[in-house]
C-alpha cells in the first residue's frame, strides 16, 4: 500500500480518536482539554496541507461536477468555516493555552464553543463517511482482498445498522440536540410552562448540567462557595422559581441561576438547588411524618441506630454522572459511525443510481 496514504490515514485515525476525547472535557480536565484541542486544530492544518492538491484543483472542479464532488466541496467549505469558529471561540474562553491573550470572552463564547464543537464532531463524521471508500480500499489492499466479497459486504451492512441504532440511542442519552439550546431559551421555556412536570424536568436537566460543569470547575479549583441559608423559600415556590429569582454573583453580569453562563454560575445553581431540595424535604418530612414513619426504610434504619443519609445528598450524588473515557468512546463511536455510514451509503446509492441510468 502507498506509504503516504498510510501516514495520512493514521493521522486521520488519530484526529478522529482525539475528537472523541475532546467531547468529554471533564474527563481530561480543562488544561489537558485545551492542550489536546489546540493540538487537534494544528493537526487539521497539517491534514489540509497533506491534501493541498484538493485546494489547488478547486478551479478545475467545474468540469467534473457531480453529486460526489459537489457534496464534498460543500462539506469541506462548511467544515473549514466551523473549524475557524471553533478556533476563535477556543481562544476567547481559554484559561490556559491562550490565557496570555487575556481575551476572557463571556457566556456567549462558551455557548459558541459548545455549538461549534458539536457541529465539528457531526461534520467530521459526515466527512469521514464521504471518504470511507478510500479507507475501505486501503484495508482491502492491506488484507489483499480482490474483487467483491459478499460476506464482507454483508458484515459491513450489519455493522452499519448496529452503529445507526446505537448511534441514535447515544445521541438521545447524551442529549446532543439539547447542546444547541440557547441558555436563555431554557430559562424562557421553564418560566412559560406552568406545568409541574415540565418544570421539574427542566430543573433536573439544569441541575445535571450544573453538576457536570461544577465537576469541571472542581478540577479547575474555581468552585464558588455560596450560602443560601438566609434566603427564604416562599410558599408554593417551585425549585425553578426559586432559582429564577437568584442571580449569579460570579461577575457583574448577574445571570439568573436558571440559566448560568459560566462555571461559577453553574456551581452556584447547583448549591441553590441542593438548598431548595433540603428545605423542601425538611418541610415534607415534618408535615407527613406519620405516613412516612409507617413505610419508609429510612426511618427503620434510623430506629436501628444508623445515621440517616440526607436525601439531598443522595439526590445530588445520583445527579453527578461521572463520565469515563470508555463510556465516552462507547457513546461517541456509534454517533460518529451513524453519520459516517449514513453519508457513505447515501453517496453509494446516488452513484449506483447514476450508473444504472
Ligand atoms: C476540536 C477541538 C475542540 C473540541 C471538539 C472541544 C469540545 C468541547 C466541549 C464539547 C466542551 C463542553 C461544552 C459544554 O458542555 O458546555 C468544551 C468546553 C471547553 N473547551 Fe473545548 N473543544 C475543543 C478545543 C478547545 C480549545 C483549543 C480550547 C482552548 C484553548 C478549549 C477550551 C474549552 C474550555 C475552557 C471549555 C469549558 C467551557 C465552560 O463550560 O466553561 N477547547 N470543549
Ligand atoms: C478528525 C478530523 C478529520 C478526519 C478524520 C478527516 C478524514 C479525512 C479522510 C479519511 C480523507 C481522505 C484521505 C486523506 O486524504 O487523508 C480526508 C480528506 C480531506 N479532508 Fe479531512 N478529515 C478531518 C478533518 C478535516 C478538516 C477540519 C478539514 C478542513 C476543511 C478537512 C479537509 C479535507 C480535504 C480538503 C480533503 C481532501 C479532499 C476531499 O477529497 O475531500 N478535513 N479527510
Amino acid at each position: 500500500m502507498n506509504r503516504k496514504l498510510v501516514v495520512r490515514l493514521l493521522l486521520d485515525a488519530g484526529m478522529a480518536g482525539l475528537m472523541i476525547v475532546l467531547m468529554g472535557p471533564m474527563i481530561t480536565g480543562l488544561p489537558w482539554h485545551e492542550i489536546l484541542g489546540t493540538s487537534v486544530l494544528l493537526l487539521f492544518i497539517v491534514h489540509c496541507a497533506l491534501n493541498a492538491w484538493w485546494f489547488r484543483s478547486l478551479g478545475k472542479m467545474q468540469k467534473k461536477r457531480n453529486f460526489g464532488t459537489v457534496i464534498k466541496l460543500l462539506m469541506n467549505g462548511i467544515l473549514l468555516v466551523n473549524s475557524l469558529l471553533l478556533l476563535v471561540s477556543s481562544m476567547m474562553i481559554s484559561h490556559t493555552v491562550f490565557a496570555f491573550l487575556n481575551l476572557s470572552g463571556g457566556g456567549i463564547w462558551t455557548y459558541l464553543h459548545r455549538v461549534s464543537a458539536y457541529t465539528e464532531f457531526i461534520l467530521i463524521s459526515i466527512h469521514l463517511g464521504l471518504h470511507w471508500r478510500i479507507i475501505l480500499n486501503a484495508f482491502r489492499s492491506a488484507l489483499r482482498i480482490h474483487g467483491k466479497n459478499p460476506v464482507l459486504t454483508g458484515l459491513g451492512r450489519i455493522c452499519s445498522l448496529a452503529l445507526a441504532v446505537f448511534g441514535i440511542w447515544a445521541s438521545v442519552s447524551r442529549d446532543i440536540a439539547g447542546q444547541y439550546r440557547l441558555p436563555k431559551q431554557t430559562h424562557g421555556e421553564a418560566t412559560q410552562s406552568g406545568q409541574a412536570d415540565s418544570t421539574t424536568v427542566t430543573a433536573k436537566t439544569q441541575r445535571q448540567a450544573a453538576a457536570v460543569l461544577d465537576q469541571k470547575n472542581v478540577q479547575q479549583n474555581m468552585t464558588a462557595e455560596r450560602s443560601f441559608s438566609n434566603i427564604q423559600i416562599e410558599a408554593g415556590e417551585t425549585e425553578n422559581d426559586f432559582l429564577g429569582r437568584l442571580t449569579c454573583t460570579g461577575c457583574g453580569k448577574h445571570c439568573p441561576l436558571t440559566s448560568p453562563s459560566c462555571g461559577t454560575g453553574a456551581s452556584q445553581a447547583q448549591q441553590a438547588a441542593a438548598y431548595y431540595q433540603s428545605q423542601a424535604d425538611f418541610a415534607s418530612s415534618s408535615s407527613s411524618s406519620a405516613i412516612e414513619e409507617s413505610s419508609s426504610e429510612d426511618y427503620s434504619a434510623q430506629s436501628e441506630g444508623e445515621t440517616q443519609k440526607p436525601r439531598t445528598q443522595e439526590t445530588t450524588e445520583t445527579q453527578v454522572q461521572t463520565d469515563t473515557l470508555p463510556a465516552l468512546f462507547r457513546d461517541y463511536v456509534p454517533v460518529m459511525g451513524m453519520y459516517a455510514a449514513g453519508s457513505y451509503y447515501l453517496l453509494e446509492f446516488v452513484q449506483y443510481r447514476k450508473k444504472k441510468k
